[in-house]
């Protein structure tokens, strides 16, 4: 365990990194919800952003454009129901952000440094609601390296197309994973010491016990090393 997780009292933060329909969401929810702890995702954070700049009309690809957009947009986090939102001008954009256009075009500004430094800050602001399940790309590499609770999702892309099918949308997951593992910014891999689970075949239900499972062994055996040390 590293010292900064062993701080007493120091909100938990899991971190569940992935590829695109991996099941990062379903899966995050779930353990948030077993564990009581407050779900952030951060997907949702960088789609809001490109939906803003759809909206705006700034050009996706054009970094000092979408630098100073986020310069200047007017945001502020909420906690709601064990959620957190990223609010812009007030409102969360929850339906807006999840059109096949916000999706294609989330993965160029994610690709931003500014952006990333920007949404990094953010992020790390979200402990102020508690313990936390966060998902995203970079959550256990880069938001939160310090954390001991890292997992990393993937399945085969044949499934996770049939799953983004079944929830009626089509995208080319292959094209934003490869913008997403490679762009220079914090690209999606496997985080050091990360638990990685490749669920294809496999429920939602049957992954989340595995993450819910090793998460709760963990802590029973961090809060008996603390108790041992209490007693010395
Ligand atoms: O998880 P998602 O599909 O909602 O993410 C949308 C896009 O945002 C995806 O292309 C990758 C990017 N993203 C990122 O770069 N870093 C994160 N922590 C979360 C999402």
């Amino acid at each position: 365990m590293n010292v900064v997780s062993q701080r007493v009292n120091a909100p938990i933060v899991i971190a569940i990194d992935g590829t695109s329909a991996s099941g990062k969401s379903t899966n995050a929810k779930m353990v948030a919800k077993a564990l009581g702890y407050v779900y952030v995702d951060t997907g949702a954070m960088y789609r809001t952003l490109a939906w803003y700049c759809l909206k705006n009309k700034v050009d996706v690809n054009d970094e000092k454009a979408v630098t100073a957009l986020c310069r200047k947009w007017k945001t502020a986090l909420e906690c709601k129901d064990n959620q957190v939102h990223l609010l812009v001008d007030g409102v969360y954009p929850a339906r807006e952000i999840r059109s096949a256009e916000v999706s294609a075009a989330t993965s160029h500004i994610a690709a931003v440094p500014k952006v990333r430094e920007w949404m990094k800050k953010k992020q790390r602001e979200c402990i102020q609601f508690g313990n936390l399940v966060m998902e995203g790309r970079d959550i256990g590499t880069n938001v939160f390296p310090e954390t001991d609770y890292k997992f990393y999702l993937d399945a085969c892309i044949s499934e996770r197309s049939k799953r983004r099918e079944a929830e009626g949308v089509q995208e080319n997951l292959a094209a934003r994973d490869q913008r997403d593992s490679q762009r220079a910014a914090a690209p999606l891999m496997v985080a050091l010491g990360a638990r990685v689970i490749n669920n294809s075949g496999m429920t939602a239900d049957e992954t989340s016990k595995i993450i819910i499972e090793d998460i709760r062994k963990r802590l029973a055996e961090a809060e008996t090393i603390r108790q041992n040390g209490d007693n010395r």
